[in-house]
């Protein structure tokens, strides 16, 4: 039995494409590529970006299978992930997960290097790419979800104009067990 209303972005379109490069000012924000294993590596011994992404990284093999899952995620259009890069090196990651192209819904995900923290790096590139989830892609609506015991997410979601919208009790398994879980969310038709 069909569904009554027609999808907000057609499917089988976006996944065929190349994804796109992005620009946000200094900020790069392109596809993985394997090259990167070492930087996401890396990226992941730091302790915050651990924890609040709940997985560890090994090595370069488990790094290269993460980027290959990422870059399979695009083809398959559950989700659009880029790293963030400066002058050349990898400083970030961000992405629009949780795609559902037939109700123009995502999340966007992010996480910054210790390195280059302070300066909005995750603000700025979260801004592109809400930019071109709501103007190219044609998404509805982007949430950003973060442990109640994240501030810095906070911050980072309410500088991206992604209002809050209550609490989810419980709702995201960490590595010492059930966060409550702070949701936020920006429409298209937002200011
Ligand atoms: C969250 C994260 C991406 C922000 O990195 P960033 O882009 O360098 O962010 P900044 O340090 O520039 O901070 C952005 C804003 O948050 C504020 N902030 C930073 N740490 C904070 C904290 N612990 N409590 C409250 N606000 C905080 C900053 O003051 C800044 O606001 P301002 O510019 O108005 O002063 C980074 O800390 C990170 O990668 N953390 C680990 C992974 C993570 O938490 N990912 C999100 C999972 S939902």
């Amino acid at each position: 039995m069909p569904l009554i209303p027609e999808p907000v972005v057609p499917a089988g379109v976006w996944g065929a494409r190349v994804q796109p490069t992005l620009a946000a000012g200094s900020l790069v924000l392109r596809p993985w590529c394997a090259g990167d294993a070492p930087a996401v590596r890396a990226a992941y011994d730091d302790d915050a970006i651990r924890t609040w992404h709940a997985r560890t990284m090994r090595d370069d093999d488990e790094a290269r299978a993460w980027i290959d899952g990422k870059n399979a995620a695009w083809r398959q259009e559950r989700a659009a992930e880029w790293a963030v890069v400066e002058e050349g090196e990898v400083v970030g990651r961000v992405a629009l997960t949780r795609l559902n192209l037939y109700e123009g819904g995502g999340a966007l995900a992010y996480w910054v290097v210790p390195a280059v923290r302070g300066r909005r790096v995750a603000v700025r590139a979260g801004t592109e790419a809400l930019r071109w989830a709501f103007e190219d892609l044609g998404l509805q609506r982007v949430e950003v979800e973060h442990s109640t015991r994240n501030p810095a997410s906070c911050r980072v979601a309410e500088l991206l104009g992604c209002r809050a919208e209550g609490v989810r009790r419980g709702h995201a398994l960490h590595a010492d067990g059930h966060h409550d879980m702070h949701l936020h969310a920006r429409l298209r038709t937002d200011a």
